[in-house]
Order: structure tokens, then C-alpha cells, then sequence
């Protein structure tokens, strides 16, 4: 005879179960905006009007979409030109910066299947190997009054240099080398946010 207390037990753990398979916590989205084949790079973007969320995620975890990864190796900006014209919250460039490396995508997958984001780095690391890892919203890097030519590649380096290779961060869209696929949306690491679907 199965007692009440664990009746009631196996009752909460399996709505527990219930709960986090039909309502589904929410991550974060991001998409390929556009490729410029001169540099080879891509435009990536946390758009909100396609429905991007960071703040209260716009995807259920469940969801089978593939993982964006990066693997940064300091590469100089390559001279696009600043399309972002508008200081916001934060100065124009940041919404234009460069990720300094290139990005790939995975096999699609549920992002509810990652535990920490250690899981999900070694994700990106079997598919890519080593020094690949999961991208972040905050990934790019920019310097004030760059545009085309002006801090593009050896002022990049030299920039850096003289500023003990602290570039300001980022956020929200950037540059970097590749050219991932445009008819999906990726899962993208935020590091100062709760919609991720995996710990920290
Ligand atoms: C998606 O990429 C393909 C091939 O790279 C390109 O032909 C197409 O125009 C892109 N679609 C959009 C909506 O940008």
C-alpha cells in the first residue's frame, strides 16, 4: 500500500516534470542579419523586432535550433563600414562592434539538453574543435570613431596597444568572420541575463 506522504511526493515530482516539459523555460534567439562577401563577414543580430528577448527569452528551451559558437583569435576589424549612425544607450559603435574571430554553427539541438554552459562550450568544441566555444551577446568589441578604414587592421592592432588590448564591449548586433546559415534562428550565451537555458 502506497503510504499518502509518498503519494504526495511522487505527485509534486511528476508535476515538477510536467512543468518544465510543457511550459518550458524561454532562451534567448539571435539571427544571421546579412553577409558581406568583400570581408567575409557576417552581421549578427539581437533583433527585438523579430523577436529577440534577452531579458524575458523568445524561444522555449525544448526548441531544436542549432547553437551559435565562436572561436576569437584576435583577428583586427576588418574595414566594413559603421552602418550604426545612433549613440542610444550606449555610443554607436557598440551597436557596429567586431568579434575578433570567426563563428559557426552546430547540429541543430534542444537547448534544454544543457546543464551549464560548460556543456554547451563542449558542444561547440566536439563540432568545431579546440578553442571553440558558445557566443556571447556581449562578444564584440569596438573602438570610438572607428568606421571603414579608420581603426580597421593594423590601427586595430596599434589601437589595442596603446590601450593595454582593452577594447570596450559590445552588445546587442555584430561583425564577425563567417557566413552561417540565415533560415534559422541560433541559441546564443548571455552572460549577464536569466534567459539562458543553461546554468552558469
Ligand atoms: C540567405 O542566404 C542565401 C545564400 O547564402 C542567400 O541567397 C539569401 O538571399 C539569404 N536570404 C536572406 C533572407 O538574406
Amino acid at each position: 500500500m502506497v503510504s499518502a506522504t509518498s503519494y504526495l511526493a511522487s505527485l509534486m515530482v511528476f508535476s515538477v516534470v510536467l512543468i518544465s516539459i510543457v511550459s518550458g523555460k524561454m532562451g534567448m534567439t539571435v539571427a544571421k542579419v546579412s553577409h558581406q562577401n568583400a570581408f567575409a563577414i557576417d552581421l549578427i543580430q539581437c533583433d527585438t523586432t523579430k523577436g529577440c528577448n534577452p531579458y524575458a527569452g523568445d524561444t522555449d528551451c525544448n526548441t531544436r535550433l542549432p547553437v551559435l559558437c565562436k572561436q576569437t583569435d584576435k583577428s583586427p576589424r576588418p574595414a566594413y563600414a559603421m552602418e550604426c549612425t545612433t549613440d542610444y544607450a550606449m555610443p554607436k559603435e557598440f551597436y557596429c562592434g567586431w568579434t575578433m574571430g570567426y563563428i559557426a554553427t552546430t547540429p541543430k539541438v534542444a537547448a534544454s539538453s544543457f546543464s551549464t554552459i560548460r556543456d554547451v562550450d563542449a558542444y561547440c568544441e566536439d563540432a568545431f574543435g579546440p578553442g571553440w566555444v558558445t557566443a556571447e551577446f556581449h562578444d564584440s568589441r569596438y573602438i570610438p570613431g572607428m568606421n571603414g578604414a579608420t581603426y580597421a587592421n593594423a590601427q586595430w592592432t596599434q589601437w589595442g596597444a596603446s590601450h593595454g588590448n582593452n577594447y570596450p564591449s559590445g552588445g546587442w548586433r555584430y561583425y564577425s568572420y563567417g557566413n552561417v546559415r540565415n533560415d534559422t534562428r541560433f541559441w546564443m550565451d548571455i552572460n549577464d541575463q536569466p534567459t539562458t537555458c543553461w546554468s552558469r
